[in-house]
């Protein structure tokens, strides 16, 4: 057991360590003289030229990814993108056309809704593509094409490394998609590219650097009875995943927000046992999460900040920071999520809980 948890105290320490590998994994092969190829998908650049519109569906963890994509391929390809739960998209009518494209993404390819749906989208004619961890799952026989993500087996219920997995190849796709509506030139897809594959060394240095800040943050507020991650953008992608960790494997009740929703409804519950977690890395909508920042900070909330390297400012806004390096906004998930992952494994260590096997939870859900 020991051996096979490479030296860490749980498999899901040591899966959130291998994320660096799985983005290098991820990326190789797919760029050659400045041209993107998914090949194994099968599809010509004119044929995904046809696309006008994508469904992603998934559920959990797979779902935030989802999530994420809906913002690149919407800014990349600018082909509407739709993120839905399997197990809503099967009971519903959704629009499907001949040129919908729907992205199933699921880490163990057998989740019963999202195969469901998948069935569902292709008898009414859409393409799907399917996004999984395991070689010849259910999900991956019956898509039209599928992108294995390069996780290599994951042990703990709680995805880490599938997400990121999933994450980075839902990146690829959105830039392939760009590529092939002529929306991206081969020197952004080069600059892209390069970035992307920056972020596996970045995320190397935060799970090198992180430590005592999350330490920190996790003490601050391991008593707690609830807690609010917020964010914008990509940030709100981010922050709902990073709560379903948190609920997942500490048992400590977490909600998500957009955090410009906060004064519809969610400020109500701040008080000063109620800690904020926010991503509040650069993007454009930098200054908005700070005002949110101020107005729980001024109700009492403690103020947990993921913010970049560099950002003084934050300090004044935030009790605990977490820095990471700075990226582009469209790869913030992917550097933000790893804090977050740690912060939940954390508290769940400091409130005794197995973080590897959460009492009611499956690795995979293959009954409705
Ligand atoms: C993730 O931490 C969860 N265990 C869960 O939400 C999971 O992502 C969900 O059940 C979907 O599973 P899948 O990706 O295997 O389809």
């Amino acid at each position: 057991d020991v051996a096979e948890k490479g030296g860490y105290p749980d498999f899901m320490l040591k899966e959130i360590h291998e994320q660096p590998r799985v983005i290098r994994d991820t990326l190789a092969g797919r760029l050659s003289g400045g041209a993107l190829s998914i090949d194994e998908l099968d599809m010509t650049a004119e044929e995904l030229n046809l696309i006008d519109r994508v469904y992603v569906i998934a559920c959990g963890t797979s779902y935030h990814a989802g999530l994420i994509a809906k913002n690149l391929i919407e800014a990349w390809a600018r082909i509407p993108c739709e993120v839905e739960v399997a197990s809503e998209f099967r009971y519903r009518n959704p629009i499907i056309t001949p040129t919908t494209l729907v992205v199933a993404v699921s880490q163990s390819g057998e989740t019963a809704d999202t195969l469901a749906a998948i069935r569902d989208a292709r008898v009414r004619g859409a393409k799907v593509f399917g996004i999984t961890n395991v070689v010849g799952s259910p999900v991956a026989r019956e898509s039209d094409g599928v992108i294995y993500t390069k996780a290599n087996k994951e042990i703990a219920v709680a995805s880490t490394k599938s997400f990121l997995g999933q994450v980075a190849s839902l990146t690829l796709l959105a830039m392939l998609l760009g590529q092939s509506a002529g929306k991206l030139t081969t020197a952004q897809i080069k600059l892209l590219f390069s970035e992307l594959a920056d972020t596996a060394e970045q995320v190397e240095r935060i799970l090198a650097d992180c430590g005592p800040a999350v330490e920190e943050a996790a003490r601050a507020m391991v008593d707690a009875q609830s807690a609010l991650f917020i964010g914008r953008g990509m940030g709100a992608a981010t922050s709902y995943e990073g709560a379903l960790k948190l609920k997942e494997i500490s048992y400590l009740h977490a909600e998500a927000y957009a955090a410009g929703e906060m004064k519809h409804g969610p400020i109500a519950l701040i008080d000063e046992n109620f800690p904020v977690i926010a991503i509040a890395t650069n993007s454009p909508v930098y200054d908005k999460v700070v005002s949110n920042l101020q107005e729980s900070r001024a109700r009492g909330a403690c103020i947990i900040a993921v913010a970049t390297e560099g950002d003084e400012e934050i300090l004044k806004h935030a009790d605990h920071v977490i820095y990471i390096p700075k990226v582009r906004d469209a790869f913030s998930p992917i550097t933000a999520s790893v804090p977050l992952q740690l912060l939940a494994r954390e508290v769940a260590v400091l409130r005794g809980c197995d973080v590897d096997q959460p009492r009611n939870l499956a690795k995979s859900v293959t009954v409705e």
